[in-house]
């Protein structure tokens, strides 16, 4: 325990002189925003000021001429597109917390920008140099644009086998056992929420909206109409509650394919990584920004909630985990260790790492915080997926972007079949969608308030949920409320 204790320790001090960064992969939770009850959901000043100092920080890590562990190439000042790659959704909370973040990495360079022109006079660039850093859209059929306007974020996954598992939660008996146990505690909430949420929504089934509300609230509302019902064993409750329930969505060991997010994530991260590694450092920075759903399911399937069971509690704000790809190996203009003699580090920041030191734990239920590549690469290949194929196959999605690469599919799909797009083969396909649509019952946003109170009531009898499932024509359009 003490040395577990001294390994962390040592890793999160600055490193020994020896140690060069080649590169690092950075995925970062939005900062601080309204809550997703109020849709659209908007990242707030406070957020914003959350995720640029969270930048500032890693400039001072791994960008600054003056950094702790200055990664190797990498421009200081100026930022140089071809160097990075930064991703987000297409959403105005991720988007924009990737720009305040590229900001504090990159912060205006004043004078550094001012160019002399032919006639002898100099221009500076517009808000004292100010950095335009491109962001990249997220927007492959793996990855949930829009994800921070949606309750549950699996229902923009479009992966279908993962919309059946995550459902199948509400089948277990953990969630029922729950759902039947907290009703009368949020029942008791009502007055605090009762603007928003009405009685028959106030459940167990919304508990992170409902957590999600209040956690806004308790940082912005001076004025939270019967305040007095939110004791501190209330709010941990509430917050304790929504962990168990997107933990339970996110991730569960014998169905692994409800971790998708964090598989597609795996496969993103070791691409960038060895593109690192392969271009010697010409682009060694990449960054995403995704929601907490992503970080849950990718601390399920590396196995880090055997090394603290504070990995399945949501993240918090600005929380990002860093890869850093690491050598003792010389490296210079000339000389670029081999991929033998490459090692990753796994660190993580639960909240701004302005605030909260970024700290290393271990992968994959191994000791170690410090990884050969190889080994990292090869656990990281036993649960990622990174083709458009093996997506399709995971997903058992056959149609739209999936029907040109099922043709290997062990389902029975052929050549012929599967050129032609639009016809699903089999029986998978319907099952997906009449238990999709259940999903939406679980969000209880919007102009379908009446259908989502009628299903409501039903949700926790498994044996009505045939018929919600006939019903399903009528739900569906809630499903990108
Ligand atoms: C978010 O911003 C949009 C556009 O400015 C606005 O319509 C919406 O009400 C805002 N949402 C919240 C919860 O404040
Ligand atoms: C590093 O340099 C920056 C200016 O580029 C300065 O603001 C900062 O204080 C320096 N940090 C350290 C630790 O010297
Ligand atoms: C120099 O050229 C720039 C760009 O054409 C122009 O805006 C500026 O007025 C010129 N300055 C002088 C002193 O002629
Ligand atoms: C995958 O299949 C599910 C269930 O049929 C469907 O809802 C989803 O839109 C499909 N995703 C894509 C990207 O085609
Ligand atoms: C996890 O998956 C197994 C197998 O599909 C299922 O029996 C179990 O109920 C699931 N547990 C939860 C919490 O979803
Ligand atoms: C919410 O609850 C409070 C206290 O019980 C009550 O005074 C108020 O009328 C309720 N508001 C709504 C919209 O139901
Ligand atoms: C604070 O809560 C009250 C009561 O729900 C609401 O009327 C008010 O709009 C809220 N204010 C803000 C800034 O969210
Ligand atoms: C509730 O928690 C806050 C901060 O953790 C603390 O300052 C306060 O004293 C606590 N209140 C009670 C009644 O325990
Ligand atoms: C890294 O890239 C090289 C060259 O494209 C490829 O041969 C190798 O399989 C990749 N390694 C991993 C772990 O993806
Ligand atoms: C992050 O903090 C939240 C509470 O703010 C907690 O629920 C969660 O378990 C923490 N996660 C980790 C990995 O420390
Ligand atoms: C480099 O050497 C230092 C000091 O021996 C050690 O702490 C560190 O883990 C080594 N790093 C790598 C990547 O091997
Ligand atoms: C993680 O913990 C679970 C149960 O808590 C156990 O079944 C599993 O073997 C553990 N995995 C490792 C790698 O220690």
């Amino acid at each position: 325990m003490e040395l577990t204790a001294l390994l962390f320790s040592l890793a999160a001090l600055p490193l020994a002189m020896s140690e060069t960064v080649l590169g690092v992969y950075i995925f970062s939770r939005h900062g601080d925003r309204t809550p997703k009850a109020l849709a659209p959901a908007n990242l707030t000043s406070l957020g914003a000021d959350e995720v640029y100092s969270s930048g500032n920080y890693y400039r001072s890590r791994y960008v600054d001429s003056n950094a702790t562990s200055p990664i190797f190439g990498l421009s200081s000042d100026i930022a140089v597109a071809g160097q990075m790659t930064v991703t987000a959704p297409a959403d105005a909370v991720l988007q924009n917390s990737a720009q305040a973040f590229m900001s504090g990495l990159y912060p205006p360079v004043g004078a550094l920008s001012t160019q002399a022109l032919a006639n002898d006079s100099s221009v500076e660039s517009p808000l004292g140099g100010y950095q335009y850093i491109p962001i990249n859209t997220v927007s492959t059929a793996s990855s949930s644009a829009d994800s921070e306007n949606s309750a549950w974020l699996q229902g923009n996954s479009g992966c279908g086998n993962a919309v059946v598992s995550s459902n199948n939660y509400f089948l277990s008996s953990e969630y029922t056992s729950t759902f039947d146990d907290t009703k009368s505690f949020y029942s008791d909430l009502l007055p605090v929420i009762n603007s928003t949420f009405d009685a028959k929504q106030a459940t167990f089934k919304n508990a992170y909206t409902i957590f999600d509300y209040v956690h806004v609230a308790t940082i912005h509302n001076s004025t939270i109409p019967s305040s007095d019902l939110l004791t501190n064993e209330t709010l941990t409750q509430l917050q304790l509650l929504a962990n168990a329930h997107e933990w339970g969505l996110a991730y569960n060991s014998t169905d692994t394919i409800r971790a998708v997010a964090g598989s597609t994530l795996a496969a993103q991260i070791v691409q960038q990584l060895n593109s690192t590694l392969n271009s010697k450092s010409a682009q060694p920075f990449g960054i995403q920004f995704g929601a907490y759903a992503s970080f849950l399911s990718f601390f399920g399937l590396a196995q880090l909630q055997n090394v603290s069971a504070e990995f399945t509690g949501i993240v918090d704000y600005a929380a990002a985990m860093t890869f850093e790809l690491v050598t003792n190996a010389t490296v210079s203009g000339s000389e670029y260790p081999s991929p033998d003699d490459v090692s990753v580090r796994f660190l993580f920041a639960n909240g701004t790492a302005a605030q909260i030191e970024p700290r290393a734990y271990p992968l994959f239920g191994q000791s170690e915080t410090l990884l050969p590549w190889n080994t990292f690469a090869s656990e990281m290949g036993k649960f990622a997926i990174g083709t458009t194929a093996e997506w399709c196959q995971a997903c058992g999605n056959t149609t739209g972007q999936c029907a040109s690469s099922t043709s290997t599919d062990s389902g029975g799909g052929d050549a012929a079949a599967s050129s032609t797009s639009g016809k699903g083969n089999g029986i998978s396909l319907p099952v997906a969608g009449v238990i999709g649509a259940l999903v939406t019952l679980v969000v209880i946003l919007g102009a379908e308030a009446a259908i989502y109170a009628i299903s409501g009531l039903r949700l926790v009898k498994k044996s009505t949920l045939a018929q919600a499932g006939s019903g399903a024509g009528i739900t569906t359009a809630g499903a990108k409320a």
